[in-house]
């Protein structure tokens, strides 16, 4: 398998990367993300498996970067995880404006730029995996951007669908609930403490599960789905 996976510095990219070169023997990932010390050190520890590109994804340069680091590092992509991603903790009206475009730019407009920029290495065959957030289904009022900038790519991702799928290109919908990762903090605060995070490793089983099976629509952990019906009742939960 040739792979792209983007946030693979930390969290569920991260365990993706790790997931994917110990299931597929052969199997080459290429990693991305800003920070260059986690990707040596995940670059030392899967060797040959695994390459990476430091990008910004909110930058074009460096969707451009990771394009041409595909083109020829893998050659082609049989599958694209567009996983990188970021929130703050605050009011709408509290974040300026460079953070909402940066906001916007890496979790709305990347995975759509990204998937573009490599439709010609993709093939009938490929997958796209757009991660989101069950969280999307109520109103976050303690991430109100982010939770608008993932609901857009949401709405994206059931168009792609449709858009890909007489190139014979799949693509999955992926909706963790509260995972354990650097996320939150990053974000500045915990999330609700009543709700227990699942493990970044679940998240990367439950991705490849669903590449593996045909799925189009993942929820982590599954009961998060119930708030496509109950999340409206469910008013500020964040
Ligand atoms: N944790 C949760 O509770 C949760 C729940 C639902 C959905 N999600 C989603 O899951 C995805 C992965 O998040 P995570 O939980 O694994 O958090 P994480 O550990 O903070 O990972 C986020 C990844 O995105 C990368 N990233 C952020 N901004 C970037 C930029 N401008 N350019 C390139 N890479 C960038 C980070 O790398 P660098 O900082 O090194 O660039 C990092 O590798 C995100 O899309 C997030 O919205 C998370």
């Amino acid at each position: 398998m040739r792979a792209v996976v983007t946030g693979a510095s930390s969290g569920i990219g991260k365990a993706l990367c790790l997931e994917i070169c110990s299931r597929f023997s052969g199997s080459r990932v290429l990693g991305v993300a800003r920070r260059e010390e986690p990707l040596k050190e995940l670059s030392a520890k899967l060797g040959d498996c695994f390459d990476y590109v430091v990008a910004d994804l909110s930058e074009p340069r460096g969707l451009d970067a990771v394009l041409r680091k595909a083109q020829a590092s893998l050659g082609g992509v049989d599958l694209l995880v567009n996983n990188a991603g970021f929130g703050l903790y605050k009011g709408l009206l509290e974040h300026s404006d460079e953070e909402l475009l940066s906001m916007a730019a890496v979790n709305f407009v990347a995975p759509i730029s990204l998937t573009r920029k490599l439709l010609p290495l993709l093939h009938s065959g490929s997958v796209v995996v757009n991660v989101l957030t069950s969280g999307l289904h109520f109103l976050m009022l303690r991430l109100p951007a982010y939770g608008a900038t993932k609901i857009a790519l949401h709405y994206a991702t059931e168009a792609l669908r449709r858009e890909l799928k007489p190139r014979g290109i799949r693509v999955v919908s992926v909706y963790p609930g509260v995972v354990d990762t650097e996320f939150h903090r990053r974000a500045g605060a915990s999330p609700p403490s009543r709700v227990k995070p699942v493990k970044p490793e679940r998240v990367a089983e439950a991705i490849l599960e669903a590449v593996a099976k045909g799925r189009e629509r993942v929820y982590i952990p599954w009961y998060t789905s119930l708030a496509r019906v109950f999340g409206p009742l469910l008013p500020a939960l964040y």
